[in-house]
């Protein structure tokens, strides 16, 4: 059996390039180390279901796609979060107090003029117990300390957060312990709540990554292509959880229009940028808004009605073998293939509301930034966080950055 696939392998090999030799000839190597004779991956319970390579752009059309050739990146300036790690997004409060961050021992941390201090925390148990003040965290108590996510303030001065384990909650303005307002719709509980925006009216627009895995297993949603995610919306009047769509490979971000038409959200393991339609003809339909060089995870809209974009890395030629020989993705199932060769090559892309690139960002040998997960615009200044790394990056925007429709 082994000999066989080896040798589909070698023909692909010599009928491709010599790149892909040398990408069969490693994963030969993975493969000898790992396979699993009985080929069900009895410690995962993969589903394949969602995989469709025709979906995925062809990789040369990559060149055609935003691109900083002068690392602009490069140049942010660093801000370390102490004590922490992994500030996935920020917000700041109407008094233009901040930022304020969701970290990944389950704390809401805020700068205070020179320094980070505790503001709330998402988890009501992790007071009866003291996994949660290890440093780090580890990974299998998240759902124990909570892991705070996408951040925003209503008009009033509530903090909204989606918890990736608690769902939907609320932090008072004064900070303190978060309460859920939202755990589950049609029946179906949250697995990995990710972030959200509001509308003008205070309506909350977030998503739910999957249905079935945790946040803890995010790599697996992308390996897998894994499509229960789902875009939802909370009513606060109402207390109301409505489904608008299902079915979503990895939704992540998302950003509401300023003249809140439409949003955008993010399909992370798609490598795409949604619109969805929330006033007008098109109410209540998705359609394509950009195809991005790699895998997307916040938006933000600008005062200008722009979206920054933030990828956590870009795609590349390897994944793209692996995507389309999804054979040796199912021999390999027992490593975490997807990982190999991920480069933590940082990228943000600003496209205004017509879905034109307006500007592009990199740093493309992760000299200062990396993994980036959140940019977004503030007088002037290009915020910039990272769900793995304890750092916030800066970065001053030229005039020409900014909005050039006007
Ligand atoms: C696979 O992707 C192609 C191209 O986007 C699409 O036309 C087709 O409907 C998809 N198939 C399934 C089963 O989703
Ligand atoms: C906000 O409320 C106003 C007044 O009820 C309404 O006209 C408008 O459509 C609402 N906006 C959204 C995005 O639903
Ligand atoms: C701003 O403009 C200067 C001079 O043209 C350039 O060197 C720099 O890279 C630009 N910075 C950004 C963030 O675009």
């Amino acid at each position: 059996m082994l000999k066989a696939i080896m040798t589909q392998g070698s023909d692909k090999a010599s009928s491709t390039n010599c790149r892909s030799s040398i990408v069969i000839f490693i994963s030969v190597v993975v493969l000898i180390f790992s396979w699993n004779p009985a080929m069900l991956c009895p410690h995962m319970d993969y589903d394949w279901s969602g995989w469709n390579a025709s979906d995925l752009r062809p990789l040369a059309e990559m060149d055609a796609w935003p691109a900083d050739p002068a690392n602009k990146l490069v140049y942010a300036r660093l801000h370390s979060v102490t004590d922490a790690s992994g500030p996935e997004s920020l917000a700041f409060d109407s008094n233009g107090g901040g930022p304020y961050t969701g970290v990944s021992d389950g704390r809401i941390l805020f700068w205070n003029q020179g320094g980070w201090e505790t503001f709330g925390v998402t988890s009501s148990v992790r007071q009866v117990t003291d996994v949660c003040n290890r440093k780090p965290v580890a990974l299998k108590n998240e759902h124990i300390c909570g892991r705070p996510l996408g951040l925003k303030f209503d008009a009033h001065g509530n903090l909204y957060i989606a918890d990736a384990y608690f769902g939907l909650l609320v932090m008072s303005p004064k900070g303190g312990v978060a309460h859920p307002v939202s755990t589950q719709a049609d029946g179906v509980a949250f697995k990995f709540t990710n972030d959200l925006d509001m509308d003008e009216n205070g309506t909350v627009y977030f998503t739910d990554s999957s249905t079935r895995r945790p946040r803890r297993q995010c790599n697996l949603l992308i390996f897998e292509q894994e499509r229960t995610g789902r875009l939802l919306k909370y009513e606060p009047s109402t207390q109301q959880t409505t489904v608008l769509a299902k079915d979503l490979y990895y939704p992540n971000g998302v950003a509401v229009a300023k003249d809140s038409t439409f949003l955008l959200v993010s399909l992370t393991s798609k490598s795409r940028i949604m619109k969805y339609w929330l006033k007008g003809p098109k109410a209540g339909s998705m359609e394509e808004f950009a195809d991005v060089p790699g895998y997307p995870d916040n938006i933000h809209v600008t005062k200008e009605g722009d979206f920054w974009v933030a990828l956590h890395s870009r795609r590349t030629q390897l994944q793209y073998f692996f995507a389309n020989n999804l054979w040796l993705c199912k021999l390999l199932c027992g490593v975490p293939v997807h990982y190999i060769g991920q480069p933590a090559h940082s990228m943000v892309i600003k496209y205004n509301p017509a879905a034109e690139a307006l500007d592009a960002l990199e740093d493309r040998n992760h000299v200062t930034t990396k993994f980036l997960s959140y940019a977004g615009e503030r007088d002037g200044v290009l915020w910039l966080s990272s769900v793995f790394c304890p750092e916030v990056w800066t970065m001053k925007l030229n005039k020409t950055n900014s909005n050039q429709q006007n």
